[in-house]
């Protein structure tokens, strides 16, 4: 059976770097805070030419301290794009602000053409999720920040190095979130989290919340301060796989190119790159009419799929409280309805790639 995603083979690819990293860490006996992560937060800042970086402890933190820094809570609503997975959400009504979702586009990322119409006196940010590793397209979304007074956020955790007019997700907007969950592109090998911002002030705040909200021992400054720190082990692992990002990106470009010059089947739509914008392909993930048809058809055929995500926020128990009905993001609805991920992961062999391919385009010949 192939697996929709396998983080092993990364791994096993750097074995000896990793298990070098990790005994390092285990017999330097300093385990939280240290220079494993001040290294790692340099790198990555460096390696997405933004000026700071602040490690946490998984990327619904970053994004929850982020609204945090800025003030945005009780009262204020923020736009999110009503595809994006639960945890950009729950960063914002996490702080008791209002979440008011966006339809996205046609490439699953904010439509910007839904955004204006949603803006009221109580609109504080926007924020933007480069959904499955595409880039969004940036130009219009900055301008109405700028019209408005808005804060535009990113949530860049499924789009590791995805860049806009050549220049990173992340950086566009006051601050960048980021999440290295095992599976994502540039993944740790447990929970871990970083903010990316250019702004020293939320910069300063950032780092204070995540450590009880002191930036000297003891000297605690904040009511909100939280502990959500990045620990040195996480950090010295994913200064590996920083190292080899270009690497570990353009084989997932590579499989994706691969399904887009091969699969050929009028019964499933494939995914696009908007123009500007690049897709690091997080996931890959296809529209298909019937789609329990496809995944039992995928499935008998040797290849397991994913559905990212079934349920959209506005529908799900959590937000019922908002009083959403079914019907109120009717493309969203579609899309939930119908798209299913592919396997793509390094490590993926050929043989594997070939077989999946082989698999899309006799569905509904069989
Ligand atoms: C778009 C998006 N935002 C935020 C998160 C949350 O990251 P974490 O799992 O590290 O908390 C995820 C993780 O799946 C995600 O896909």
């Amino acid at each position: 059976m192939i697996p929709c995603n396998d983080s092993k083979r990364l791994f096993d690819r750097y074995k000896d770097e990793f298990e070098a990293a990790a005994l390092s860490v285990l017999r330097s006996g300093w385990y939280v805070l240290g220079e494993n992560v001040l290294k790692f937060e340099k790198k990555f800042a460096d390696s997405l030419n933004c000026k700071y970086c602040v490690g946490v402890d998984n990327g619904t933190n970053a994004i929850k301290i982020g609204f945090q820094a800025l003030g945005i809570g009780k009262g204020d609503e923020v736009l999110v794009q009503a595809n994006t997975y639960i945890a950009t959400v729950l960063g914002i009504s996490s702080n008791g602000a209002t979440p008011v979702f966006v339809e996205p586009n046609s490439f699953f990322n904010m439509d910007e053409n839904d955004i204006e119409k949603r803006i009221t006196s109580k609109t504080k940010a926007i924020i933007v999720t480069h959904l499955y590793g595409q880039a969004t397209k940036m130009d219009k979304i900055i301008s109405l920040c700028s019209k408005y007074n808005l804060f535009l956020l990113e949530d860049c955790a499924q789009a590791h190095y995805a860049k806009f007019n050549n220049q990173y997700v992340g950086t566009f907007g006051v601050m960048g979130f980021f999440s290295f969950y095992p599976t994502k592109n540039i993944g740790a090998f447990g929970d871990a989290g970083a903010i990316v911002t250019n702004n020293e002030m939320v910069y300063k705040k950032v780092k204070m919340l995540r450590n009880y909200g002191s930036e000297v021992r003891y000297n605690f400054e904040l009511e909100n301060g939280c502990n959500s720190r990045l620990d040195e082990m996480q950090a010295a692992l994913l200064l590996i796989k920083i190292k080899h990002s270009k690497e570990i990106t353009e084989e997932k470009i590579k499989i994706a190119n691969y399904y887009l010059d091969n699969i050929n089947n009028p019964l499933v739509k494939l995914p696009k790159v908007e123009v500007g914008c690049t897709c690091v392909w997080h996931l890959f993930v296809l529209q298909v009419q019937d789609r329990d048809k496809f995944v039992n058809y995928m499935f008998d055929n040797g290849v397991k799929t994913d559905i990212h995500y079934p349920i959209p926020p506005h529908l799900s128990k959590a937000y019922s409280f908002l009083n959403y009905q079914k019907g109120d993001y009717p493309f969203t609805e579609s899309l939930s309805e119908s798209i299913v991920d592919l396997p793509i992961f390094n490590g993926m062999t050929d043989d594997e790639i070939i077989k999946v391919v082989e698999a899309v385009n006799l569905y509904g010949k069989e």
